[in-house]
């Protein structure tokens, strides 16, 4: 955010907040700056791993399930409009009668589209723009809209059309992602003993890999989304489903596996970020046993080449199509070598 808009509000544009009682902040992020208001006052919620560390790492009051009541509310917009007005509807909802409800974000995130909606339901709103975005508020009034209890319900995971529960702001929540299920036609009983799931989502590719081997004995759901965790969790009826709330990134565990499927996150918000995708190989070669195979599905013309050359032995491609590449990649490198194999890639 907005540091800078809900200063102006708060400073110039008559933005009075109650003197006493909790502010919660709905997609709290690490950039929130809450110049203005009293540290203690906040209460900041994120169901998303590294945003929910970040905070915590900076001693804010973080959690990433939200409950109670307040005196005000502030919701961060996601890009998705529908998880969007849940969280309004939420954040309305849980705010005293004549308490102020905030609504944060940047226009490339469809500030404009939400505040046309909230509009519709509240009057009147005052509105800041700056720094390409938005901030709006309104009064919570007495009596609620009936229209908030349809956007609070978007937020409610509903069968999509692969079978499986998901809600609006997941990866791929209407379907099985296509890239995802080109991977999956490669699974059978070769994909055997103690496998992990790098971002897994709601659970479609690490339900197929169970439903398509019987030689898996164990299969560890690592994903950073909560909510996204929680629908896996509902999705997935198998035992031998084990389920983490996690930044694959950090990860730091001492189990290894014998199979690593993956279809990585590319992108975190708008920005491309080919970097997060290395980051999930480069910890798939480290969780897996010196036989280990990471089973991998990407956009084609995401650039993992290098960082798989410098982490496994065998690279084998399985598939290409015009939109993604399917890979196998074994004999992970320890640090050492994998430092051997920059090194000489580096001096040709
Ligand atoms: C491309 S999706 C794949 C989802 C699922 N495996 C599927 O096939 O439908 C990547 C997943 O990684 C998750 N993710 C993003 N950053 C992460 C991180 N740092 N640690 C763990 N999971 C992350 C996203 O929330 C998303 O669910």
């Amino acid at each position: 955010m907005t540091a800078s808009r809900l200063n102006i509000a708060l400073d110039q544009d008559g933005l009075v907040l109650p003197d006493s009682g909790h502010i919660a902040v709905l997609r709290a992020t690490s950039q929130f700056d809450h110049n203005g208001i009293a540290r203690q006052r906040l209460r900041l919620f994120n169901s998303f791993r590294p945003e929910f560390d970040r905070l915590d790492a900076l001693d804010f009051t973080v959690a990433a399930d939200f409950s109670g009541h307040y005196a005000t509310s502030m919701v961060e917009i996601t890009r998705s409009k529908a998880e969007t007005l849940g969280l309004v509807a939420m954040a309305t909802m849980a705010t005293d009668p004549g308490g102020i409800v905030l609504v944060d974000g940047a226009k490339t995130d469809g500030i404009d589209s939400v505040l046309k909606h909230c509009k519709a339901l509240f009057q009147p709103i005052s509105v800041v723009a700056k720094s390409h975005g938005k901030l709006f508020w309104f009064t919570r009034p007495e009596n609620l809209p009936l229209a908030l209890t349809e956007w609070r319900a978007y937020l409610t995971a509903k069968r999509n059309s692969a079978g499986y529960l998901s809600a609006p702001g997941m990866f791929s929540p209407d379907k099985a992602d296509p890239g995802s299920t080109l991977l999956a036609a490669h699974f059978d009983d070769r994909l055997a003993g103690e496998v992990a799931d790098l971002g897994a989502g709601w659970g479609w590719l690490a339900d197929q890999a169970l439903q398509r081997s019987d030689a898996i004995s164990r299969l560890d759901l690592y994903e950073a989304e909560k909510t996204a965790l929680e629908a896996a969790r509902a999705n997935i009826a198998d035992t031998r489903a084990e389920f983490h709330w996690a930044d694959v990134a950090k990860l730091d565990i001492t189990a290894r596996y014998d199979a690593v499927i993956s279809n990585p996150p590319f992108h975190q918000g708008r920005a491309a970020e080919p970097d997060l995708g290395a980051a999930f190989i480069t910890k798939a070669a480290a969780i897996l046993k010196p036989k280990g195979q990471l089973w991998l599905v990407a956009n084609r013309q995401l650039p993992y080449e290098s960082v798989l050359a410098e982490c496994f032995a065998a690279i084998r491609p399985l598939e290409e199509t015009h939109h993604f590449k399917v890979i196998l990649a074994s004999r992970p490198l320890s640090g050492s070598s994998r430092r051997l194999q920059r090194n000489s890639r580096h001096a040709r």
